[in-house]
This record gives structure tokens, C-alpha cells and sequence, in this order.
């Protein structure tokens, strides 16, 4: 049965959604039978995508941690953010810093069912359907108009959303836009696909390209150049286990130095600032 969202969009349960394989990953339960089995076949071809989508997630928290205890930035604007999983953005930026608004777009329809009623007692937070490819009807669009304040700092957040951006859609297009719009000193995350060139990104690609008709893997210079006008900040563009790891549960725990696994190697994360 196909259901129909508030504002006329669709929810398809025969056919698998980006979001929904991603939330079954995690472990979440906001998934069909089709996406289960599409987020099997990634499990058995390419074992460590749970490994992948967990140090994206930690690596996002660390990041929003950072931005909210050691920058003056209070609102976020959280582009492709998923289904809500265990701690979501205005979750970490609002125990940081109480008074951060977080505006979360995703062109999932179920996303905005399910974000809105987490929502809903959180003035300072906003869901909105909308497609990452279009920036300015999401810049424009009247809950993010109501809840961010363009003359100041805006985190925005590109958590592994952009390999979603096909080459001729023009990803980094996208970046220069929201970089053209927001003030200096404003702040962007970005978690990618990280390419190996070996056979587990091959077959990766492969699968994600015949299921969703797309799935970038980019190398870490592509990923960077994507940053382009923006000074990236320490450590780089790096693996996202690498990226600021935590002390106590990063890989340097217990102060032994370990390889990361090829799995943890395929997902990239860095942070840029506009100078
Ligand atoms: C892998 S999930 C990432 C979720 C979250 N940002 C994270 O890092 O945990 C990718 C999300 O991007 C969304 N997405 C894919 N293409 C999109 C588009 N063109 N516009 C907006 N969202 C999109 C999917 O629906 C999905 O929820």
C-alpha cells in the first residue's frame, strides 16, 4: 500500500529508500522488508557497511560536539539527515548548547513523518522534505527562513549525503552555493564514500548505482575539492574514524595505535570554515 505524506508525497513500501536501508544499518526499526533485504545484500558483500554507517554517525557526533562547545555557531542546518537514530543533531548541539536550532532536510517522506513527531515538542528544531540538489528553495523556505538567521554563523551539514549527488548533478555546486549564502566563520561538515580503489568500493558502487541509480565513491581529493573557497580544518579529510577521535572509544584506546579495518577506510570525514 502506498502511503501519502501531508504534503502529497509518497511512501512506498515495495521499493527501497536511501534512508530507511541506512536506519535498518543501525539497527533501527523504521524499515520495510525491501530495504532489509537490499541492506542484507550490503552486508554480505560489503560486511563492514555497519562499520561504515557507525563511524559516520560517530564521527558527526564528535563534529557537532566540537562546533557546539568550542564555536560561538547555534544554528545547524542538517541537509540529507536521515531517519532520527540515536542521538540526532539538535540532540548533541542542544546538550552543548541549549539554545541551538537545527533545521533538518531530506527528501524522504518518511523522514518528515517520523521527524516531526520527534519534533514536536522542540520549538527549535524544523523537518522539511526538500531536495539537497535544489539549496535555494531550501535557504528560502519558510521554516528555515523562521529559525536561521543568515547574517549570522551556520553549521551546515553534509553527512553522507553528498556520494548521493551524482558528478553531473554537480556536488560541489551545491557546497558553493550554501557557501556563497552564509556569513564568515560559518562551519561545514562533510562524511563521504571514501574511495580504496579496491573491489569492496567497486562492488559497493555497483550495488548502490542498480538499486538508487546512484552512489559515488570519491577519493580524498575529490571530497576536499568539493570544499573548495574553505579552509579545512584540522586533521583533513580523513578517514572518519580518524577524524578528532574520541580518547576514550576512538581507535587510539588505551593508547595503542591499531590499523583501521578496510571497512572503517571507506567513509571520510573533514571540517571546513569560511574564512
Ligand atoms: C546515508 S543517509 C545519511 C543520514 C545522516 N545524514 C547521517 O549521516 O547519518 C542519506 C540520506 O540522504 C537522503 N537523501 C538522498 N538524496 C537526497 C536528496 N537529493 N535530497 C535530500 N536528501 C536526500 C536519504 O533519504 C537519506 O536519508
Amino acid at each position: 500500500m502506498v502511503t501519502m505524506t501531508e504534503e502529497g508525497s509518497s511512501i512506498d513500501p515495495s521499493r527501497p529508500s536511501i534512508a530507511r536501508v541506512y536506519d535498518y544499518l543501525l539497527g533501527g526499526k523504521d524499515n520495510y522488508a525491501v530495504d532489509r533485504e537490499i541492506g542484507e545484500v550490503f552486508k554480505r558483500d560489503l560486511p563492514g557497511s555497519v562499520a561504515i554507517a557507525f563511524a559516520n554517525r560517530a564521527a558527526l557526533t564528535r563534529a557537532i560536539g566540537e562546533i557546539a562547545t568550542t564555536t560561538g555557531v547555534r544554528q545547524f542546518i542538517d541537509l540529507g539527515s536521515g531517519l532520527p537514530t540515536a542521538d540526532n543533531v539538535h540532540q548533541v548541539a542542544q546538550r552543548h548548547a541549549p539554545e541551538s536550532r537545527v533545521v533538518y532536510v531530506d527528501i524522504d517522506p518518511q523522514v518528515l513523518i517520523h521527524g516531526r513527531a520527534l519534533l514536536e515538542e522542540n520549538d527549535r528544531t524544523r523537518v522539511l522534505a526538500a531536495d539537497v540538489r535544489d539549496p535555494e528553495a531550501i535557504r528560502t523556505h519558510p521554516d528555515t527562513v523562521e529559525l536561521i538567521d543568515f547574517d549570522q554563523p551556520v553549521a551546515v551539514i553534509f553527512s553522507a549525503i553528498l556520494h548521493h549527488v551524482n558528478d553531473e548533478e554537480d556536488p560541489a555546486g551545491i557546497v558553493r552555493y550554501w557557501r556563497d549564502h552564509v556569513p564568515s566563520g560559518s562551519y561545514f561538515f562533510v562524511s563521504h564514500f571514501r574511495s580504496g580503489n579496491n573491489p569492496e568500493t567497486a562492488e559497493a558502487e555497483k550495488v548502490l548505482q542498480e538499486t538508487f541509480g546512484r552512489g559515488r565513491w570519491r577519493t580524498d581529493e575529490e571530497i576536499a575539492s568539493l570544499l573548495d573557497g574553505l579552509e579545512i580544518l584540522e586533521p583533513g579529510v580523513v578517514p572518519a574514524s580518524l577524524w578528532r577521535p574520541d580518547e576514550v572509544d576512538g581507535p587510539w584506546k588505551n593508547g595503542g595505535e591499531r590499523e583501521l579495518t578496510v571497512w572503517e577506510r571507506l567513509i571520510a570525514a573533514g571540517l571546513a570554515r569560511k574564512p
